[in-house]
C-alpha cells in the first residue's frame, strides 16, 4: 500500500518501442527532480544481462512476468512522484493496464510506424524487431497494442514534429490539471 492516503502523482510514460518514452522520461525528470524508473533498465539491472538475452534465454514470459513484478512494486512503493518510462509491450497483459492507472497519469507517446521504424532501424537491442520484415512487424504489433494503449493511457501524444522539450512542456501541463482535479 502507498504510505500517503493521497493517490500517487507518478507520470507514467507509455507508447511503442522508439516512440521517445526515455527521452522525455529523462527530459521530465530533469525538470521535476523526480526519480526517474526506466522500467526496462531496472530489468536489465536485476537480471543482470541485457533485454536481448533475457528474451533468449529465459523467454519473452519471464520477462513479462518481470515486467508485471515491478509494476506491482512500484504500485506498493511509498515514493509517491515518480517519472516511470516502461517498455512498450507492458499494456498487453490487462493486469498490467489496470496497475498502470492505479500509478497516476499515464501519457501515451504516440509516433507513426514510418518514424519508429527510422527510429529503431539501427538498434538490435529490441528482439521483437529483430524479424525478417521489421517494417511488417511494426505495423503488426502496432495494430495490436494501439487499442490497448488507448485503455490504458489518460492522455494521448502524437510526437510527430515535437522535440522532447516541447512534448516535457506539455505533458506537464496537462498532469497538473489532472492531478488538480484529482486529488
Ligand atoms: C518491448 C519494448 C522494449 C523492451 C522489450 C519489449 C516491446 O522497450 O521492453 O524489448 O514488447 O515493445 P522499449 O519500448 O523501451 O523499446
Amino acid at each position: 500500500m502507498n504510505e500517503s492516503t493521497n493517490p500517487p502523482e507518478n507520470i507514467v510514460l507509455i507508447g511503442f518501442m522508439g516512440s521517445g518514452k526515455t527521452t522525455v522520461g529523462r527530459e521530465l525528470h530533469q525538470r521535476l527532480g523526480y526519480p526517474l524508473v526506466d522500467m526496462d533498465q531496472v530489468i536489465e539491472l536485476r537480471a543482470g544481462k541485457p533485454i536481448t538475452a533475457i528474451f533468449e534465454e529465459n523467454g519473452e514470459t519471464a520477462f513479462r512476468d518481470m515486467e508485471t513484478g515491478l509494476l506491482k512494486e512500484l504500485s506498493q512503493r511509498g515514493e509517491p512522484r515518480r517519472i516511470i518510462s516502461t517498455g512498450g509491450g507492458v499494456v498487453g497483459r490487462s493486469e498490467n493496464r489496470e496497475l498502470l492507472k492505479g500509478l497516476g497519469y499515464v501519457v501515451w507517446l504516440h509516433a507513426p510506424a514510418k518514424l519508429i521504424l527510422e527510429r529503431t532501424g539501427k538498434n538490435r537491442a529490441r528482439p521483437l524487431l529483430n524479424a525478417e520484415d521489421p517494417a511488417e512487424r511494426i505495423r503488426t504489433l502496432m495494430e495490436q497494442r494501439e487499442p490497448l494503449y488507448q485503455e490504458s493511457a489518460h492522455l494521448k501524444l502524437d510526437t510527430s514534429g515535437l522535440d522532447c522539450g516541447e512534448l516535457a512542456t506539455g505533458i506537464l501541463e496537462c498532469a497538473r490539471y489532472f492531478f488538480a482535479q484529482h486529488p
